[in-house]
C-alpha cells in the first residue's frame, strides 16, 4: 500500500473545558481531494488549521508524507493554505504576494521568477502582476491566495471555505475553475466548508462532522445514498425520515399501507428515503406499487417537490409529472419504492 500524503491519527483539539475537535482520523492519499462537511462551529477550521500547524493539538499525531510534525511550525510542514478571507498583503502586488513563500525558502533569483511566472499562467494572472489585492475582484485575490499557496509546490493544499466570500454565480464559476485546476496538478487538497452542494461537487471524499466529532466519511455518493445517521441524511440535501419496524413476514412496515420487503430484519428503526426515490409507477414497474394522495406542491422548472401522503404518512417526492397528471393538491397516484434506496440510519455517536 502506497504511503499516507496526511495521515491524522486520533487529533483532538480542547479549550479548557470545551471540547472542540475529538478523536479525529483521516487518511489522505496522494492526489485525492477531501472535503470536511459540517454546520459552523463544529470543528472544521480547528482541525485544518491543526494540518496546517496554527493550532497545536491537545492530543493525537499529524503526519505528512510519512513525518511526525505534530508539534512543528507552520513553514516546516510542506503545506499551502488558503485562508477564509484570503490573508494577502495589502502591501504587496500579486507577483510579491506569490513569490512571499519562495522569499522564506531563500530560493534563487531566475528560478523563482520563472516558478512565479508558472503560477501566473496557471491562474491567469498574468495580466495583474503588477496589482495590489485591492485592486482585485474577490474571485481574482482568491486566484492569488491558490497561486501563493502552490508556489511552494507543497504536499498538500489547505482551503477554508474558498468561496464564501463570493456571490453565488461567481462561486459557481471558481468552484468549476479551482476544481479543475486543482485536479490538474493533482495536488492532494483538504479543503473546509459548511456548503453540501460544493463538497459533493467537488469532493473525492467527505468527512461528515457535528459537534467536534466525525459522523461520517464517505465518498460523495456513499454519503448522500446511504447515510448512517440522521444528522447526516439531513444535512446533505432533502429526505424522509420515517419510523419503521420489521414485521413478522420480513417486511420493513413504516405505515400500514406502506411495506417494503427487506433483506434484513431491523427491529424498531429508523429509515431515510430519498425524495427522488419515490417515483410515479408506470405500469410496469418490478418494485412494490403505493397508492398515494398529493398533500400540496411546488413547481421548480425542471421538476416538482411534492408532499404525498400514503397511509398516515406524508412524504416528499421530487420529481418530473408527464403532461397527463397533474400534482394537484387531492389528485390520487400510484407510486414506487425502490427498496433498496430505503435506508436504516443509527443514532449519532454525539447527541
Ligand atoms: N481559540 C479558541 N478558543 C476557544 N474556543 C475556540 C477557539 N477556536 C475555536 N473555538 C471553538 O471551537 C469550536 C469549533 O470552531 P471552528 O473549528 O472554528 O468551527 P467551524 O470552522 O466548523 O465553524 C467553536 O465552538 C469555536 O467557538
Ligand atoms: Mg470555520
Amino acid at each position: 500500500m502506497t504511503q499516507s500524503v496526511v495521515s491524522l491519527r486520533n487529533i483532538r483539539k480542547t479549550y479548557g473545558d470545551y471540547v472542540a475537535v475529538e478523536n479525529f482520523s483521516l487518511e489522505m492519499h496522494h492526489g485525492e481531494i477531501v472535503c470536511l462537511l459540517g454546520p459552523s462551529g463544529c470543528g472544521k477550521t480547528t482541525t485544518l488549521r491543526m494540518v496546517a500547524g496554527f493550532v497545536e493539538p491537545t492530543g493525537g499525531a499529524v503526519l505528512i508524507s510519512g513525518n511526525d510534525v505534530t508539534v512543528a511550525p507552520p513553514y516546516r510542514r510542506d503545506t499551502g493554505m488558503v485562508f477564509q478571507s484570503y490573508g494577502l498583503f495589502p502591501h504587496m502586488t500579486v507577483e510579491q504576494n506569490i513569490a512571499f513563500g519562495l522569499d522564506n525558502r531563500k530560493m534563487e533569483k531566475a528560478a523563482k521568477r520563472r516558478r512565479v511566472d508558472e503560477m501566473l499562467n496557471l491562474t491567469e494572472l498574468e495580466a495583474m502582476r503588477r496589482r495590489y489585492p485591492k485592486e482585485l475582484s474577490g474571485g481574482q485575490q482568491q486566484r492569488v491566495a491558490l497561486a501563493r499557496a502552490l508556489a511552494v509546490r507543497p504536499a498538500v493544499l489547505l482551503l477554508d471555505e474558498p468561496f464564501s466570500n463570493l456571490d453565488a454565480q461567481l462561486r459557481l464559476r471558481l468552484r468549476e475553475e479551482m476544481h479543475s485546476l486543482i485536479k490538474r496538478v493533482n495536488i492532494t487538497t483538504l479543503f473546509v466548508t459548511h456548503d453540501q452542494e460544493e463538497a459533493l461537487a467537488i469532493a473525492d471524499k467527505i468527512v461528515v462532522m457535528s459537534k467536534g466529532a466525525v459522523e461520517q466519511t464517505g465518498t460523495p455518493s456513499e454519503i448522500y445514498d446511504a447515510p448512517k445517521t440522521r444528522f447526516v441524511a439531513e444535512f446533505i440535501g432533502a429526505c424522509n425520515v420515517v419510523p419503521a419496524r420489521t414485521d413478522s413476514s420480513g417486511q420493513l412496515v413504516l405505515d400500514a399501507e406502506l411495506k417494503l420487503p427487506f433483506d434484513a430484519p431491523v427491529g424498531d428503526a429508523v429509515a431515510m428515503i430519498r425524495p427522488e426515490a419515490i417515483k410515479l409507477a408506470t405500469g410496469l414497474d418490478k418494485e412494490p406499487v403505493f397508492k398515494a394522495t398529493v398533500v400540496s406542491s411546488s413547481y421548480l422548472g425542471y421538476s416538482y417537490r411534492t408532499v404525498i401522503r400514503i397511509g398516515s404518512l406524508n412524504l416528499l417526492m421530487d420529481g418530473r409529472f408527464p403532461s397527463e397528471i397533474s400534482p394537484a393538491p387531492g389528485a390520487s397516484l400510484s407510486v414506487t419504492i425502490d427498496p433498496r434506496r430505503v435506508k436504516i440510519l443509527r443514532p449519532s455517536e454525539k447527541q
